[in-house]
């Protein structure tokens, strides 16, 4: 696999970073998932004006303008010959430096790579069954808005969520269900998509963006407020969204059925919609 590290096209085994590395030491560096369907990549420009926030709210000055990203992700897939559906890893750090927690010296060149991986698409049949979720707290940090690479607690509820044989989890903090470990979380709770606001408690997904359009352009009447857990017990229907999740039916919670078991009608739709506009098809 050809990978792009700092300016450079390698194979990835020769792609190293310095062991005094700041996202290996304190995870001092941010990153975005893009997916590749129907020839391109989707919503790339969205990811980079996401990582352009993360550098700024990390005070991270990105190294070149992340537009040109695209030409690297565009080559990459071209070089591993990689089909028609999978993903584009993006990760910009503060650099390689001696171990010190505040900024390294002025002028430390921040480490970007880039790698792409072919993916397996799930087929509808498939999503329209649903995935299984469990319910776990969330331990993260005031800023999930930003996507950093601190991802232990995230780490941990997903394998929380392996171990329990459930695709993620939704993630409750103060009895609020926030969102998944790797996604957003919807409910359709009286007719009325529901999903937590934007803000420093969840990551502003893409995918949650593009949902929230698809549903006001049907009618949908969407409204964004916190999710108590106990009104996630009484929705019509549960999903999980995100880049590569895409539209996921929640159908059993902590074990228990949820979300009415199935995919509902509006997950339905919403996926429709959202596959038409990644495939262009
Ligand atoms: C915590 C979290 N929330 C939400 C999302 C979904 O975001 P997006 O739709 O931009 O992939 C992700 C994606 O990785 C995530 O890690």
């Amino acid at each position: 696999m050809i990978v792009y590290l700092n300016g450079d096209y390698l194979p990835s085994e020769k792609a190293l970073i310095p062991v005094e590395e700041r996202a290996s030491n304190f995870g001092d560096g941010i990153y975005e998932v893009a997916s590749f369907a129907g020839g391109r990549f989707f919503a790339f420009d969205e990811h980079m004006d996401r990582l352009r926030y993360s550098a700024r709210e990390i005070q991270l000055k990105l190294p070149e303008d992340p537009a040109v990203y695209a030409k690297v992700a565009e080559r990459l897939w071209g070089e591993n010959n990689l089909g028609d559906y999978g993903t584009v890893y993006i990760q910009v750090t503060r650099g390689a430096a001696p171990r010190m927690h505040a900024f390294p010296a002025n002028g430390t060149r921040p480490t970007v790579y880039l790698t792409t991986k072919p993916g397996k698409y799930v087929p509808d049949e498939d999503r329209a069954q649903g995935r299984p979720a469990i319910t776990h707290p969330d331990l993260r940090w005031g800023r999930c808005d930003i996507k950093s690479l601190n991802l232990l607690p995230n780490v941990l509820a997903k394998q929380a969520a392996a171990e329990a044989g459930a695709q993620d989890c939704i993630l409750v903090r103060d009895g609020i269900a926030i969102e998944g470990a790797s996604s957003n979380f919807f409910a359709v709770l009286g007719g009325t998509l529901v999903t937590h606001p934007r803000g420093p408690h969840i990551l502003g997904g893409i995918t949650r963006q593009h949902v929230l359009r698809l549903a006001e352009a049907m009618g949908i009447p969407v409204r964004e407020e916190p999710i108590p857990v106990e009104a996630v017990w009484k929705a019509d229907e549960l999903f999980f969204c995100g880049t590569t999740t895409e539209v996921m039916p929640i159908t059993k919670i902590d074990g228990k059925i949820a979300g009415g078991g199935r995919r509902g009608p509006i997950a339905d739709k919403l996926q429709t919609a959202l596959h038409k506009e990644m495939w262009g098809k």
